[in-house]
């Protein structure tokens, strides 16, 4: 069986912000969000114990400068950076790296998304 090169989702104008869709891009169900205009898609099953980590938090990376452990100088989120949250218990990745924020060698599956002529949709490759 071979690999979808696009899986339709839904319309971009009917896709508002903080919206979230899932598809099933060869037999794997993906998740698709928009956020502050930009679009994400990752694989709806966490890496822990296979959560629905779509139907998570969407939240900013923190970031900071760490002076010694425990100590930050400077606390701020990324604007452009979101993560989600696994509703389950409570994983954390990097919505375009797939990059599980405590452990960067756990990797989410991530999708493009395309939008082409007014419709989106998840890339299979
Ligand atoms: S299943 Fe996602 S954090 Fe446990």
């Amino acid at each position: 069986m071979s690999t979808p090169e696009r899986v339709k989702v839904k319309p971009d104008a009917t896709f508002d912000d903080g919206d979230r869709e899932l598809v099933e891009v060869d037999g794997v169900e993906v998740g698709v969000l928009r956020i502050d205009g930009e679009y994400y898609a990752v694989r709806n099953r966490c890496l822990h114990d296979c959560g629905p980590v779509a139907d998570g938090a969407v939240g900013r990376k923190l970031v900071g400068e760490f002076v010694e452990p425990g100590k930050r100088i400077e606390k701020k989120y990324a604007d452009d950076e979101p993560i989600i949250s696994c509703p389950w218990h409570g994983w954390s990745y990097d919505l375009s790296s797939g990059e599980q924020l405590a452990d960067d060698d756990l990797i989410l599956p991530t999708y493009d998304v395309i939008v082409e002529d007014g419709v989106v949709y998840v890339d299979g490759r």
